[in-house]
Formats: C-alpha cells, structure tokens, sequence
C-alpha cells in the first residue's frame, strides 16, 4: 500500500532526448509575444462553430460594434495576461501562437488530449503551446514526466492555473492552492484521514461494510440490466462522506443523491470541451450560454450542501472527542483564531471538503466503470479473476486487504485497467514555482505545466503493448506481481494524490467483493464493447453502458 508521501518511482535509464524526431529548432524566447494577428471575426466564429455547433457559433454573429468591442476586450485580457507571465528564460520549442487565440489552430477539431499529443510527436517530449493566452509547457512520456514530478519534485509542485476549479475554490482548497497555504492543508488533510483510518484497518471495516451494502442493492437487480453509475458512485461516496460527515447515508438519502448528482455532472462538463475552453477562454465564457453555467450552479448547490453540514457540526461539537474531518478542522479554527495568518477559516474548511469529496466520489466511480467494461470485453481474464479469488479468499467470507498479496493475478488486473482506462489523462496542471533549468531550458517561475499521464501510460519504453489491455504488464515470468515505475494515474511527487491509499483500497475490496459474488454479462456481444472513452478532459469518460450481474 502506498503512503502518501511514498513515491513507486525509481531512475531508470533509457533517456528520451528532448531533440525527438521532427523536433523544431526554432526555440520561442521566453515569453516571446505572438507574431501574428486575428485576419477576422468569421475566423473566431470558426473556432467557435468547431468547438460548440453552429448554434453557440451564431450567438457570436453580433454587430460589427459590439463585436469590436468585445474583442478588444479580450485583447486587453490576452496582452494582459502574456505581459504578466513574460520572464526570462529559454522555453521549449512549439508552435507560433497567434494573439489572444495562442496555438487554438493547431489544437482545434480533436479534444484537447488528441492534440497535445500530436504535437509532442512533432515538437518532442518538452513543449511550449499557448492555449489561448495562456503559456503552458508541456510534457509527455515517463522518463520527462518522471523527472519533473519526481526528480525536480519541489520546482514542479506548484498547482497551475485551472479556471474551472479556481473560480470556485478562489484558492481556498487543497487542490487548487499553492504555496504555504496549500502545505498546511495538505498536511493537516493527510493527517486527519489518517486518524479516521486512510490506509489503516478501520477504514478497511468501512470499506467492507460499505461493498456488503453495494453487493445487496446488486443482489436486487435480480440479474435484470442496470445502469452502473450511480449505484457506484452512491457506494463510494459514502467512504469519503462517512470520514467527512461523520456517518455513512442511506442511499435514498437526498444529501447524498445531491452530491452525487453534483459531481457527476460536472465531471461530464469538465471532461466535455466545454470544460477544456473554459479553461482556455473562462473570461470570454463568462458571457456565454453553455452548460459550463450549470457547472457553476452545481458547485454553489454542493457548497450549500456543505455549509449546511458545518452549521450543524458547529451547534453539536465537542472540541475533545472529535467524530469527523469537519470537526477536527472546527477545532483547530478555534484553535488559530486569533492568528490573522492562519489558513483555518471557513472558506479553506468549505473548499477542501469539497475537494475531498470530489476527488474520493468520481474517480473511483470511473475506474470501477471502466473495470467493469474491461472485464466484459475480456470474459477469460475475468474468469481467471474469479478463479484466484475462490482460491485465495473462498466464498464464505468477503476478500480482505491482506489477501492481495497472495492475488498477484487481480493485482495485476486492476493495475493494468488503471493505466489502460488512464482516468485522469492530462493530470491537474502544475506550475514551476521558480525559474527552472529542465532538460537544457530554462522554464521561468509561474509557467503552467501539463504533464501527459496518457504519454506515461501508454509510453512503448515502458509497456510492452501498450495499446492493448494486457495484465501481464504487471506480472513477471514467474506471474508474481511486478511493479511498474510508469503506473502513474494518481500522478507522483509532491502532488500525489492524497487518495491514493483510500482509493486502492476501495478498488481492489469493491471489484474481488463483486466478482467474488457474481458474474458481469454484457448486453452486447464481447467483441462489440468499445473501450474508448466517450470524451476526454479532466476525465477519460468511459461510454455510458447497461449490465447484468447473474449470482454465481
Ligand atoms: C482512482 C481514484 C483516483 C485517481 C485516479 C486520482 C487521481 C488524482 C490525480 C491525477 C491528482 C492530481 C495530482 C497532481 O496534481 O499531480 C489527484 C489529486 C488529488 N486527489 Fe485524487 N485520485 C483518486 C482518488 C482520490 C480520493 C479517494 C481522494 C479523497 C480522499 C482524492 C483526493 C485528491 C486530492 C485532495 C487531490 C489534490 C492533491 C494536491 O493538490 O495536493 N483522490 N488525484
């Protein structure tokens, strides 16, 4: 089990060199400002039209003043926000940007993740791309990934500019803050789990407790098709909800039907590219119609939701026996409130749990998805699951922690669906928090970085097929469990995600409980399940879907 400070990387040798094939020499000077200028309107009606249909398109088509105006407006911010990120530095190579739309023609017409990739292809596995004014430098593959998250760990752990998040977080969170503010959090969040038991035995009882219910509401599906989503994200929602809020809710439960509802749409958003222009453009989508408005909507909905909770732990607490996170992080406000510095206050209380929550409900939620879809597509390796698991765990009781260590098969599984599905493929976007000498550049303090996870995952230095689902990448000749350095989905260094324990666990206890008890059948035949994601954002969604599970 992973602590969370525990880093699985080690050196390995087979350098990728940063002059990769095709590689442009034509290295931008740090904060070089672009060259070229918008020809016209149509084009940014284009762009619009590719992105959101013509319809959004047209919502544009205003008169030539008020068109003008507006984009002087967004030159204004665009000038604005290149100005301030200028610094010294020799960049990466990339692409021209052109003012205000940055590299936006090369990265339209496929989602974001697609043309990142692409472009690393051509500019190497270290990058500069302008996503619109924004300058960000990207990284891909294991061995440039690895040693910035791990090798330059503390240059690289700055959180970068995420508006989607950080217009709501306003940087009060743990995963959207920086500097001290995002340590103390980090630190105090980390220990708290731990005393509610993240990554010990007690929340392993919980997790159990929690799949036996999962395993009666399947149980009641009676072999008959279901939708998967919310019966799973109810199930693991309650692990981090019961550390959160004391106790676990029942499942008809309108607190937690809400904050399902909530986070579940907006992943959708986020992963849609509605959330990726968000990011790129948030001031211009501001004025708007589109979806990412209810995004907005569900964030207030689940900081309501949130607060109300607070009211009611502040009018019960008692500051010496502690029954939850949001009570020990009561305490310790009343602790420092004299102190005019101190990161404890309401705001940083509402905003990491809200962190917590969101982190702990829908990545779970999507790998078990994912894992299901696998596990269908591939009947025989989920036959030999089951196999392992009779003969390891037997049937009379669930499958516990200490058993995964004589389950080097269903290790193995999970491992690989974890790279395969690749959850978070683009990682959170970090930040260089002084000027950085990285692999001959020089990368000025506060660029954003995107590291690549998908480039990791699915990095043919590192994984023999990567392209296939193939558990043996997990496995040595003598089928034991092999670890790799490149299994990275809750990324490394210092932002690793402080989940990782929880997750884990709940992963591998939910899907042996499950298989353990039945067998998934698919509505379709095997060969006709299509594993590529529905869209791929902040998340790698996998196609919505309908099961059966027949009691074995
Ligand atoms: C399969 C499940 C999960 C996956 C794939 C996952 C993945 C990730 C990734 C890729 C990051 C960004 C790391 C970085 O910036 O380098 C992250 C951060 C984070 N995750 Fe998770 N996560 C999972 C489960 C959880 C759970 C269960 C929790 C809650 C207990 C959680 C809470 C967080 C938090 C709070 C952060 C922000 C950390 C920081 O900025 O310091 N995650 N996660």
């Amino acid at each position: 089990m992973g602590s969370e400070e525990e880093i699985q990387l080690t050196g390995r040798a087979g350098q990728r060199g940063r002059a990769e094939e095709g590689c442009r020499q034509d290295n931008l000077r740090a904060g070089a400002p672009p060259t070229h200028t918008l020809q016209h309107t149509q084009e940014l009606q284009n762009i619009l039209a590719e992105y959101w249909g013509t319809g959004t398109a047209a919502a544009f088509n205003m008169d030539g003043v008020s068109t003008a105006i507006l984009l002087l407006l967004l030159a204004v911010i665009s000038l604005s926000l290149t100005f301030t990120s200028w610094g010294k530095g020799q960049l990466p190579p990339g692409p021209k940007p052109l003012p205000i739309l940055g590299n936006l023609l090369q990265l339209r017409s496929q989602d974001l993740l697609t043309s990142l990739t692409k472009l690393s292809k051509k500019y190497g596995s270290v990058y500069t791309v302008y996503l619109g004014p924004r300058r960000v430098v990207v990284l891909s593959g294991y061995q440039t990934v690895k040693e910035a998250l791990v090798d330059k760990g503390e240059e690289f752990s700055g959180r970068g500019s995420y508006p989607v998040f950080f217009n709501f977080t306003k940087g009060n969170g743990i995963a959207f803050s920086n500097g001290e503010r995002w340590k103390v959090l980090r630190r105090f969040s980390v220990q708290i789990l731990r005393n509610f038991g993240m990554g010990k035995r007690s929340i392993e009882e919980r997790i159990l407790e929690e799949g036996s219910f999962l395993l009666e509401v399947l149980r009641k599906t009676e072999g008959k098709p279901f939708d998967p989503v919310f019966i799973l994200s109810r199930s693991v929602s309650n692990i981090i909800c019961s550390v959160i809020f004391g106790s676990r809710f029942d499942y008809d439960d309108e607190r937690l039907l809400t904050i399902i509802r909530f986070i579940n749409d907006n992943f959708q958003i986020m992963s849609s590219p509605w959330g990726e222009m968000y990011n790129i453009f948030p001031s211009l989508l501001d004025w708007l119609p589109g979806p990412h408005r209810r995004m907005f909507r569900n964030f207030g909905g689940m900081k309501e939701l949130i607060a109300r909770s607070v009211r009611e732990h502040q009018d019960s607490l008692d500051p010496d026996s502690p029954r939850d996170f949001i009570d020990c992080f009561l305490t310790k406000m009343a602790q420092e409130n004299k102190d005019p510095l101190s990161h404890f206050h309401m705001d940083t209380l509402l905003m990491t749990t809200h962190n917590l929550l969101f982190g702990g409900t829908e990545t779970v939620g999507t790998t078990m998805r994912h894992a299901f879809l696998i596990l269908m597509k591939y009947p025989k390796v989920q036959a030999r699951v089951q196999e392992e698991i009779d003969r390891v765990v037997g049937r009379s009781r669930m499958p516990c922690l200490e058993d995964r260590a004589n389950m080097p098969y269903t290790d193995a599984v999970i491992h690989e669906v974890q790279r395969f599905a690749d959850v978070i493929p683009m990682n959170l976007p970090h930040q260089v928090i002084r000027d950085t000498p990285f692999r001959g550049f020089l990368i000025p303090k506060g660029t954003d970085v995107i590291t690549l996870l998908n480039t990791v995952h699915y990095d043919s230095k590192q994984f023999k097929t990567p392209q296939e689902f193939n558990p043996e990448h997990f496995l040595d000749a003598n089928q034991s469990f092999k670890k790799s350095p490149a299994f990275m989905p809750f990324s490394a260094g210092r932002r690793l995600c402080l989940g990782e324990p929880l997750a884990r666990m709940e992963l591998f206890i939910y899907l042996t409980s499950i298989l353990q008890n039945f067998t998934l059948h698919p509505l379709v035949e095997p060969e006709d399940i299509d594993l590529t994601p529905l869209s791929s954002g902040l998340g790698n969604l996998p196609r919505p879907f309908q099961l059966c599970v027949r009691v074995r």
